[in-house]
């Protein structure tokens, strides 16, 4: 998809810049959670972009147009120059939310990333019960910490996300789950059913929530929002397993978005190096304009014009856009398939037979990321 000559290709032409950035500063994390979307084979400390190659990456962001970077991992404050990367991601001009499990803070460190311009945390938390959270992510301690991250991000002046992967191991906690956050003080609260790709798809017997489960916490987290109105306000979103349709995925591939790995891969998806083929461009080789604007994986699963049957001729396809193309790859193999989340997928059994699968054991055996 490469421009000729001087004059841009229309469907380069067309293309809006992205608003949205996934910074993957690091994959190291002191957590070694299940659901972990990151890819199996994780990068070393020594392939990172350093310093100022994470610097350059914010400068030509925000050139873009981009308006928000998320700094995430792995866990982002394992980079011991997380303040130098806030100061100069703030200083492209975006809005800087650090995405994290917390344990590594202390207030001091926190105040020396205030001090550098964040704007935002998102805190994770595995449950409301410290025992089982600390099961989820194989840390021993790091609940009581988190409760304590979250009180000095309130006491700092910053709004506060607080964020939990919800699955069969915790979603009957989801009434505590929810007051635990009010009395936290956070502004917004995500609870996030867990996507089945990277180490979560190791890990789908363990993780994969009932029927009936599902059914509860649904109506339990509709109450909620009524409850919680003015106060916070709590995203949940049904389960794509447990739902007729697929959902929108990153608001389309290669549409608004983009993540950066941690040795610099940019990547349509966070998710889309679990999806075996796809070649990326590396921010080293290539400015990020280039590679929006003419990688191939990129142009990939643009738009419609990619979509199989029954998509291609189906009146939902410019709302849902197919789905989620590294769902579609963990479950059938092919992620040019239609969702087989969408009941009109000829591939939807293989998802009625994961949700209707009851030997569904209440002792996990986590296969932990490492
Ligand atoms: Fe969406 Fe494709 Fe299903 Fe239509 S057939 S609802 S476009 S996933
Ligand atoms: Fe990658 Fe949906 S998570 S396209």
């Amino acid at each position: 998809m490469s421009a000729v000559g001087t004059e841009p290709a229309p469907e380069v032409a067309a293309l809006k810049p992205p608003i949205g950035m996934l910074a993957e500063l690091t994959h190291r994390c002191p957590l070694q959670c299940p659901y972990c979307s990151n890819p199996v084979e994780l990068v070393r400390r020594s392939g990172e972009l350093s310093t100022e190659e994470w610097a350059d990456v914010f400068r030509q962001a925000g050139a873009m147009g981009v308006l928000q970077v998320h700094l995430s991992g792995g866990e982002p404050t394992a980079r011991k120059d997380l303040p130098e990367l806030v100061a100069a991601a703030r200083s492209a001009d975006l809005y800087t939310n650090l995405i994290t499990a917390g344990v590594l803070l202390t207030r001091e460190s926190l105040g020396r990333l205030v001090e550098a311009g964040l704007d935002h945390v998102q805190l994770s938390l595995q449950d409301s019960v410290a025992e089982n959270a600390e099961r989820i992510g194989n840390f021993r301690g790091g609940h009581a910490k988190k409760l304590e991250v979250a009180g000095w991000v309130v006491e700092a002046g910053l709004p506060l996300t607080v964020n939990v992967v919800v699955h069969r191991q915790n979603l009957d906690h989801l009434d505590d789950i929810i007051d635990m956050a009010l009395g936290l003080r956070a502004h917004r609260l995500e609870i996030a059913h867990t996507q089945y790709y990277g180490w979560a798809l190791s890990n789908r017997h363990n993780l994969m929530p009932t029927r009936s489960q599902v059914e509860r916490a649904t109506a339990i987290a509709q109450a909620a929002e009524e409850r919680c109105r003015g106060r916070m306000v709590i995203d949940y979103v049904v389960p794509d397993y447990f739902a007729r349709r697929p959902k929108r995925c990153m608001d389309g591939w290669g549409s608004q978005f983009f993540a950066v790995s941690p040795r610099g891969n940019m990547l349509p998806c966070h998710a889309a190096e679990t999806i075996t083929g796809l070649t990326f461009s590396s921010v080293r080789d290539h400015t990020l304009r280039w590679i929006w604007e003419n990688d191939e994986t990129f142009w990939k699963f643009r738009g419609t014009a990619w979509m199989p049957e029954p998509c291609r001729s189906c009146d939902r396809r410019d709302l849902d856009l197919g789905g989620c193309r590294c769902q579609a790859y963990a479950l059938t193999g092919d992620a040019s398939a239609t969702d087989p989340v969408c009941e009109l997928s000829p591939r939807h059994d293989v998802v009625v037979a994961l949700v209707e699968l009851d030997d569904r054991s209440n002792q996990p055996d986590y296969i932990y990321r490492r």
